[in-house]
């Protein structure tokens, strides 16, 4: 039986430990924040957080999370106020919406590690998380004030 903890709750699986995270995330769980885009760890829309880091879920199996922290996007802030939320919101930063809250999580997971990223910092971190509407300036200028905003 694996134990993963999504969200701050302990879950218990013990289905195939090669399904991708993400499959577990949003069909079992019902967590439809993560978003499934390519499905080969290449534009960033699944990404949830492994024990504190960016990590892409739809490439991630079970085995992979057994015994480790998740967090979503529904578990980043439990009243939707992260910095980075409310930033978003100021800046009116997306279009479709799709890939966001895979921005906001490797925003998040950025902005854990380097409270106050240049712009190469902030390019080089969120360089894999493509976003076909093209929100990159806005992105930019959020992640740029919910740093501003954490000092
Ligand atoms: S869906 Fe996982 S990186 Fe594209
Ligand atoms: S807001 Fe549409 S893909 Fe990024």
């Amino acid at each position: 039986m694996m134990k993963i903890t999504i969200n701050g709750k302990t879950q218990e699986y013990d289905g195939d430990p090669a399904m991708p995270l993400l499959w577990y995330i949003r069909d079992d769980l019902k967590m439809t924040g993560t978003k499934y885009g390519c499905g080969m760890a290449l534009c960033g829309a699944c990404t949830v957080h492994l024990d504190g880091q960016a990590t892409r879920s739809c490439q991630l199996p079970m085995s992979a999370a057994d015994g480790k922290t998740v967090t979503t996007i529904e578990g980043l802030d439990e009243n939707n106020a992260h910095p980075l939320q409310i930033s978003w919101a100021e800046e009116h930063v997306p279009q479709c919406g799709y890939c966001q809250s895979g921005q906001i999580m490797q925003a998040a997971s950025l902005l854990a590690s380097n409270p106050s990223p240049d712009d190469a910092d902030i390019e080089r971190a969120m360089s894999g998380n493509i976003c076909r509407c093209g929100t990159y300036p806005r992105i930019k200028k959020a992640i740029k004030k919910a740093a501003e905003a954490g000092k």
